[in-house]
């Protein structure tokens, strides 16, 4: 699974690099490592919606707050599908 996070500066200002650091905690605390590739990405140009994160392309709006919520349904859930 293939999940990207903008690091663009509209982004940026909303929180990427926190909702970054807490995605990459969680991978490791589940020992996700080898399921989950986390990567940044640049501006889509969904600057309104951001933290914007996609998942093998799929896009979805992240704040810090929400990461943990957005870990557990879309990325475990869709694991565990
Ligand atoms: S800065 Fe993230 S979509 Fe533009």
């Amino acid at each position: 699974m293939r999940v990207s996070i903008c690091i663009g500066s509209a982004c940026h200002l909303k929180g990427s690099r926190e909702v970054i650091q807490k995605l990459q905690k969680l991978v490791s605390e589940n020992h996700l490592d080898s399921e989950v590739d986390l990567n940044g990405d640049f501006c889509s140009g969904n600057c309104r919606k951001g933290v914007c994160v996609t998942i093998d392309g799929e896009l979805y709006s992240v704040k810090p707050e929400t990461t943990e919520e957005f870990f557990q349904k879309e990325i475990l859930g869709r694991l565990n599908a």
